[in-house]
């Protein structure tokens, strides 16, 4: 590496390179698993399309994801954070939406969903005009780009905190759902006789000058999966007071119960805001 004009480039290459050779040695790789595992490389490679990510999916399923994660937020895993991976789901250009607006875009059945949520400051301040990109799967366990009976863009909106630092919009309650099981990820579950099942969760990506990206979810606090994410997500900071209301004054008119609430509090640290790159298209 010692050509390499980048110092942090020969200090990650040189790392890699040492730990990839003391692996090979700890296990006595054989040719017939060195085969596999470029093989494995290749497929992952393969399975990558305009609507899939079979890397992230992968480097999900290994904890590898939360593991970055955590090692760039919360002091380095010293103290609580509001992060958590970002999936394979991402998608930019959701459509902005008002204030209390909803994010159904076609008839998406469920039970309602009303969030309610604050972005904060380290200090307890809002934040003003931080953009909140949300995206969810169905009741059903779809992401709409998993699923033709959705609409483009269904689940998915952007919001606008205002100057209590709040935001808020309409939605059905989504349901776990088992990550994509048809390439190289769901090998290794099945290999591994893991369940390939995430416990439900909203996804959140907070974005405003001045503060660092907050990408993260929060689960749904009745599922029977939140021990078990497939893709090591959970923390006990995100897991949300979904809270199921099966009578009273429901939230708007064509509501009938049960509908759930979700009032949640982000806080974002001071830092660069710096959007990663969308998973898929
Ligand atoms: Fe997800």
């Amino acid at each position: 590496m010692a050509g390499a004009p980048s110092p942090r480039m020969r200090e990650v290459m040189e790392a890699l390179v040492r730990h990839l050779h003391a692996f090979a040695r700890e296990v006595k790789l054989t040719e017939a698993e060195y085969d596999l595992g470029i093989a494995t490389l290749n497929r992952i490679g393969q399975a990558t399309h305009d609507s899939h990510n079979e890397g992230i999916l992968f480097a999900d399923i290994l904890g590898f994801s939360t593991l970055c994660c955590l090692l760039n937020n919360g002091n380095a895993g010293a103290t609580e954070t509001a992060a958590a991976l970002l999936g394979p789901f991402w998608r930019m250009h959701s459509p902005r939406t008002e204030n209390g607006g909803s994010i159904l875009r076609s008839p998406t059945p469920g039970p309602a969903l009303f969030v309610n949520c604050r972005v904060l400051d380290p200090t307890g301040a809002p934040i003003e005009g931080v953009e909140m990109d949300i995206w969810h799967a169905s009741p059903v366990g779809y992401y709409e780009n998993q699923d033709p009976q959705q609409a483009d863009m269904n689940l998915r909106g952007k919001f606008l905190t205002d100057a209590q630092g709040r935001f808020s919009f309409r939605s059905v309650k989504p349901a776990g759902y088992p990550v994509p099981t048809d390439g190289p990820a769901g090998d290794v579950l099945r290999a591994q006789n893991r369940h390939p099942y995430r416990p439900a969760h909203v996804h959140f990506l907070g974005y405003r000058e001045g503060f660092k990206t907050l990408v993260t979810q929060v689960f749904v606090d009745d599922d029977e999966r939140l021990d078990s994410d497939a893709v090591f997500g959970v923390t006990e900071h995100l897991v949300g007071d979904y809270r199921l209301h099966e009578s009273g004054t429901p939230p708007a008119p064509d509501v009938t119960a049960p509908w759930y609430t979700l009032d949640y509090t982000f806080v974002m640290e001071p830092g660069e805001a710096k959007l990663p790159t969308p998973p898929i298209k």
